[in-house]
């Protein structure tokens, strides 16, 4: 080789080499891009890899460069005997280019997939939301915040053994009056709520006949606080009969008193404002007519004026603000099994729960108890508006529960479904929903939602169609309908399929299949699991299809209320946000569980009439709710297992966050190493919020002795250690520099 051809070569490497180099970068950053994985320059193992290759280029390029200047174009000048010096130096170039922008840009995507180093995900913003379903007095007596149990009469034995429309009720003649009290259907206030009551009052003597209501276990009533009354009366015998409303305390005295005089032979509605001159828990309402005359009753009804964002036929206060400081990005509605009933007549029906709520169609609770449905749909979809959370309502499949005329512990008669000749009709209830909720003012539904006091959109995105149905022909063949017609009505709304009621097994395979080959956007996953399996599943989602549909974990709980339940659950969710771009959603299941009313354990948070009880669990998805992110980052926390010390790393594009969660779910303390230098200007102080203590602790009690999540200030410098104390679950948050 002449000194002129050893210039020329290296001359001709250096030029390959940085164009393959810049070639190369940006091939991998256009490929970032696409993925949705930006332009960050944190990437700086991409870099390093450039340089590595660069490197290698230099030394290995002129060899390369002389075997084919030397082999491969001698051969071809002997084939092809034209002079192409000038040309050959250019395909050479061009070779050498290609050849290794392509090396680079794989060794470097290789990389991106298999290093050790910090790779980000774009992550689900409606991550972590909750799941609300009418069990356990949820609803009435729970959330609702009406005080009256029991109030249109409609309670009947199909709710509950020995349920009647006098339960809740008590028939009171105080001070030696008398006379009688039926129930009658005749002329009711409404077709749909037919039962009500006929008072006749014989001889009023001084106090009155009347009716005493005590609630769900009491009325509370809070001192200096004002209740809504109303109820419904016709006139049926005597002229204008005075009715007195008391509220009476636990000792029977009256804390608060008002009258109303009768007026009309026909249903009228009458409303009254009292004021409560003292605390009790433990009330009641007495409604009592003091004159000689006949007197119908029905949808008799207190409500706190003090309801949540003072909403009326609100929400109790503190039940809903409990739910809401968890910061859901959804909430699912109306359940759970509630929704596809027991036996076809009992699934649920969503146009049922809409309107006045004295022409609403109550029906009873597959959890043995009755729905006045007060809480409605249109209550749902406001109170996920007042809250900032996405409504998800979730429709039977149009069939009912396969263990309907039994129970999910012994099963049942099986699944039915409805007749395809009623699917049209059922169909375009589905539709309607959708049109109910986004549909303009002017529109049929729309304009039912505008009555209701909302002309403007809820902005639905998703629907779920079925509640862990059997995976049978007749569920599919309702199934596909329902969901084909969605998508041809409403292509953007995202429909939410079923795939039973464990992690795995036939009906989970079977779903999933079914699912993909509906391309059903999201599929939802149940499962009640010990805690164990929560630690060792944390890679569950990993290995996911990302092509197909999207997850919802719409219903887990780890079988406990202790500390040590609460941090398995803790270490799973870092690896649910590990995985926020294949699981779209997930939430705890259940929720709310009125205490000496339960029908299943562990539940999130507990109440009774006067208090709430956020269960450690709670803490667990308040924190994860209030420290959300939209961007996960891996490697960031190193000297973890994935089982019992596990985390995750996002930040929050909206306040520019980077959060960083931590569970050691073991007991000993155990130090982590964190390696923030992929982050530009964080500020030195974070946040440190610390949930541990003793394993077996349980909170649903009000008291001292309640873990809760305990908040202190740190300063960190970009690479640190961290010791977690045993059993505890830490989020770190640092907020960003500010710009001036
Ligand atoms: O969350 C309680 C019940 O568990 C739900 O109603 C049902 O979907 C599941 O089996």
């Amino acid at each position: 080789m002449s000194k002129d051809d050893i210039l020329k070569t290296v001359v001709l490497t250096m030029i390959g080499a940085v164009v393959s180099f810049t070639l190369s970068l940006l091939l991998q950053l256009i490929v970032k891009a696409i993925k949705g994985d930006g332009f960050k320059s944190e990437n700086s193992y991409c870099l390093f890899s450039c340089l590595i290759s660069v490197i290698g280029t230099f030394v290995a390029l002129p060899f390369y460069m002389n075997i084919i200047c030397k082999t491969v174009f001698k051969k071809l000048h002997i084939m092809f005997p034209i002079q192409f010096k000038n040309i050959r130096i250019l395909i050479s170039l061009f070779i050498l280019i290609t050849a290794n922008t392509v090396l680079n840009s794989g060794s470097i995507y290789a990389q991106s997939i298999h290093s050790e180093k910090s790779v980000q995900k774009r992550i689900s913003t409606d991550l972590f939301g909750v799941f609300f379903e009418d069990i356990n007095y949820a609803a009435d007596g729970g959330l609702y915040a009406e005080l009256v149990q029991n109030r249109s009469f409609e309670y009947s034995p199909a709710d509950h053994t020995g349920w009647n429309p006098f339960t809740a009720w008590e028939y009171i003649t105080p001070g030696y009056a008398y006379g009688n009290i039926s129930v009658a259907s005749n002329q009711p206030v409404h077709e749909n709520n037919p039962h009500y009551v006929v008072l006749t009052i014989e001889e009023p003597a001084k106090e009155g006949v009347g009716l005493k209501n005590s609630g769900f276990n009491g009325i509370p009533l809070i001192s200096g606080d004002t209740y809504l009354f109303s109820i419904y009366i016709r006139q049926l015998a005597g002229s204008a009969i005075p009715v007195t409303i008391q509220l009476t305390g636990r000792d029977g005295k009256v804390n608060a008193e008002t009258k109303i005089v009768t007026d009309s032979d026909q249903w009228k509605k009458y409303t009254a404002v009292l004021k409560a001159g003292a605390t009790d828990d433990s009330a009641s309402l007495v409604i009592i007519a003091k004159a000689k005359g006949v007197i119908a009753l029905d949808e008799v009804s207190l409500f706190p004026q003090n309801t949540y964002k003072n909403e009326p036929n609100g929400l109790r206060n503190d039940i809903a603000g409990t739910i809401a400081a968890i910061k859901p990005r959804f909430i699912r509605f109306p359940g759970g099994c509630l929704v596809h009933g027991d036996g076809l007549g009992n699934m649920y029906r969503w146009k049922n729960t809409i309107g006045p709520v004295e022409q609403r169609i109550q029906q009873k609770n597959i959890w043995g108890y009755h729905q006045s449905v007060g809480l409605g749909f249109f209550e749902y979809f406001r109170f996920c508006e007042d809250i900032g959370a996405e409504p998800l309502p979730v429709l039977p499949a149009a069939v009912c529960c396969q263990n309907s005329g039994g129970s999910w512990r012994i099963g049942g008669t099986g699944q039915h479904g409805l007749a395809l000749q009623e699917m049209g009709d059922y169909i375009q209830d589905v539709l309607d929903l959708i049109e109910y909720a986004n549909g303009p003012a002017n529109s049929v539904w729309g304009a039912k939602r505008a009555a209701a006091g909302h002309p403007l959109p809820f902005n639905l995105k998703y629907i779920g169609i079925g509640n862990e149905d059997q995976q049978s022909d007749t569920f599919r063949e309702r199934f596909k309908l329902i969901q084909e017609a969605v998508k041809q009505h409403y292509p953007a709304i995202n429909v939410v399929g079923t795939v039973g009621w464990s992690p795995d097994g036939t009906e989970f395979t079977q779903g999933w299949q079914f699912g993909k080959q509906q391309k059903v956007e999201i599929l939802d996953e149940h499962y009640y699991m010990n805690p164990d399996w929560f630690l060792r599943n944390q890679h569950r989602y990993d290995q996911y299809d990302r092509s197909g549909p999207k997850v919802y974990i719409g219903e887990y709980a780890s079988r406990g209320n202790t500390l040590y339940n609460a941090l398995c659950e803790a270490a799973y969710m870092t690896s649910i946000e590990k995985n926020g771009d294949i699981v779209q959603l997930a939430s705890y299941a259940p929720l709310l569980a009125r205490k000496g009313n339960t029908q299943w354990n562990p539940n999130l948070i507990y109440f009774d009439q006067t208090n709430v009880y956020p269960t450690i669990n709670y803490y667990v998805q308040q924190l994860f709710g209030n420290n959300s992110g939209n961007r996960y980052y891996s490697h960031i926390v190193t000297g973890l297992n994935d089982s019992s010390i596990a985390a995750s790393c996002v930040t929050d594009s909206l306040t520019g966050d980077l959060i960083l969660k931590i569970v050691n779910v073991e007991d000993t303390l155990h130090m982590v190493h964190v390696n923030l230098a992929a982050f530009r200007n964080l500020e030195k102080n974070a946040v440190v919020t610390v949930l541990s203590g003793r394993p077996q602790t349980i909170n649903n009690v009000t008291g001292v002795t309640n873990i809760l999540p305990v908040v202190t200030a740190t300063q960190t410098t970009k690479t640190f250690d961290w010791n977690l104390p045993p059993y505890s679950f830490t989020i770190l948050r640092w907020k960003q520099k500010s710009k001036q």
